[in-house]
Parts: C-alpha cells; sequence; structure tokens
C-alpha cells in the first residue's frame, strides 16, 4: 500500500504564528483595519482575515488615523515612519529574527562598515533589510561577488535572508574571501525554523519515490523547499493551494514524502494527507474488487 510521510518539521513557524495571532486578535478587536499587501504567503490566511473586515491597501496609497497591520517578512523603515506620521496605529508583525537583522544592519552602518546582504533583492524581506542602512550590497549568489567596488573598505559584514540555504551563504563568503582582503564580520541570520524544515525535507526527500510540496509560489522558504526536494528527488509536486491538489500523478508511486512552507497552515496539509489516504483506499478497495473478480 501507498506509504505517506510527513516530514518531521514543517509549515507554520514560530515568527509566521506570531504574525497570524497578532493579526487575527486585531482584526476581531478593532474597527477599521487595513494591511499591507499579504500579510504572509498564503492565500487562504489572507482571504480569512478579509472575511474579518480587514481591507488590503497598496503602500502608495496609505490611510490615516486608522489601524495598519503589515507584514511577518517586514516593512522597510520609510514605510513604518510614513504611516506612524499619519498617525495609524501601526501593528507590526515583522518577524523578531527579521527585526534583528535590522539591528545588524543599522549598526554596523552608524559604524560607517558596509553590508553586503545575500538574497533576493525584490523580496520585502530584502527590501526591509536594505532600508536600514546606506552603504548596502545586495548578492544573489557568489557569483554577484565579482563586481562589488568594496576593495578600499577594511571592514565589512555580511547577513543573509533568513530563508537562504547555509551553502548559498558560505559560498557568498568564500568568494568574498577572494576579492576582498579586510575582515569580514558574517552574521548568522539563517533563522533556526527555516534550517530545520530544509534539513528534515533533504532526509525525507532521499527516502521517498516522490515529494509533495505545499506553499505558496511567491513564498521564499517554501521555493527553497522545492528546490531541496528536487536535488533530492526525482519527482517533486508543488502547490499552492489545496484545490490544486491532483491526485492522480501520485498513483504510481508508493512512497510520498510531505512538506510544507512556513506559512501553510496545518489545517491544509492535514487535508492533504487525508485526500492522499483516500488514495490509498481507493486503491485498496481496486485491490479487493480485483481479488473478488478473480475469485
Ligand atoms: Fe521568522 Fe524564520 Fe518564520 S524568519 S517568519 S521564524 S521562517
Amino acid at each position: 500500500a501507498l506509504e505517506i510521510i510527513l516530514s518531521d518539521v514543517y509549515g507554520f513557524c514560530g515568527g509566521v504564528k506570531r504574525a497570524v495571532d497578532l493579526a487575527f486578535t486585531t482584526a476581531r478587536e478593532s474597527e477599521n483595519v487595513k494591511m499591507i499587501g499579504e500579510l504572509v504567503h498564503n492565500a487562504d490566511v489572507n482571504r480569512e482575515l478579509k472575511d474579518l473586515g480587514v481591507e488590503v491597501i497598496e503602500e502608495d496609497d496609505l490611510p490615516s488615523g486608522v489601524t495598519v497591520i503589515t507584514r511577518s517578512h517586514g516593512t522597510t523603515k520609510e514605510l513604518k515612519e510614513a504611516l506612524e506620521g499619519k498617525s495609524n496605529r501601526v501593528i507590526d508583525t515583522t518577524c523578531p529574527f527579521v527585526s534583528r537583522i535590522y539591528d545588524i544592519v543599522w549598526e554596523n552602518n552608524e559604524e560607517g562598515v558596509p553590508v553586503v546582504i545575500v538574497g533576493e533583492k525584490d523580496h520585502p524581506e530584502i527590501k526591509g533589510i536594505a532600508s536600514y542602512g546606506d552603504n548596502i550590497f545586495i548578492v544573489k549568489d557568489e557569483e554577484d561577488v565579482e563586481n562589488l567596488p568594496l576593495q578600499d573598505e577594511k571592514k565589512i559584514a555580511m547577513v543573509s535572508q533568513t530563508t537562504n540555504p547555509k551553502k548559498i551563504v558560505d559560498k557568498v563568503e568564500e568568494r568574498l574571501k577572494g576579492v576582498f582582503t579586510g575582515e569580514i564580520l558574517r552574521y548568522n541570520t539563517i533563522c533556526k525554523a527555516t534550517n530545520d524544515r530544509q534539513d528534515a525535507c533533504r532526509m525525507l526527500a532521499q527516502n521517498v519515490d516522490c515529494m509533495l510540496v505545499i506553499g505558496g509560489k511567491n513564498s521564499a522558504n517554501t521555493k527553497k523547499l522545492a528546490k531541496i526536494a528536487e536535488d533530492h528527488c526525482d519527482h517533486v509536486y508543488h502547490i499552492q493551494t489545496i484545490n490544486q491538489l491532483d491526485l492522480r500523478p501520485f498513483k504510481k508511486f508508493n512512497k510520498i514524502g510531505i512538506t510544507a512552507g512556513a506559512s501553510t497552515p496545518d489545517s491544509v496539509i492535514k487535508e492533504a494527507v487525508s485526500r492522499m489516504d483516500n488514495l490509498n483506499r481507493d486503491e485498496m478497495n481496486n485491490e479487493m474488487m480485483e481479488a473478488i473478480e478473480n475469485s
């Protein structure tokens, strides 16, 4: 029979759970609540907030005198100041692992130390981190290191997007050491939740025939889980919501591994497992039917 194995660590992390709790409490207890973009990269959570009356607003159309919930993966310094400047009550749901990076960048900036950030320049988390310094260099991977104008610096600091696999940051540091002779202050800013999920995903992917990864396609941590799964398993399916789960391709596998990104609620994961279980039952029913027919 089909074996379904859940990753040892998956789904909601402490940071997302905190943001979701804060947002739902605010939505239930306050009038006139707005939210900038998506709270977390999960369509179901964002829809439920809208159902509670929370209105999604754009960054270039800021309200005044209302309650505004900001994203869990961070907000730029300018946006937060602009919101407060317009007398809004700001419910800042930025994960503490991300705001810690703001402090690191800010402190180094105060000391005149340039900061290299390893991450995707268009991701809101990186935009938020970069807004806390003036002398910032964003690199996606080691390839981007070559042309950084750092020759005259004595010291540089280095931080990473919380969701990066450690391997990518190691390679950037190695390349930096090749082109830069000064001191490199590397801060470990990959969050533990990400690390644990990636390790568990790797282990699982090595031991199954196929992997199902659940989570937003715009979710950095989910995309990285899918990439790790692909590196260790030949058949990987990435779905964003439970409605996208098509069971047919899974019929040909014996062992299926399931993992989910940090903004995927438990209810979605449970539903996926239960639908897979149905597949199992169908298969058993078919076997029984065949056995009866052949008897
Ligand atoms: Fe925070 Fe890490 Fe989750 S940065 S939001 S605990 S994935």
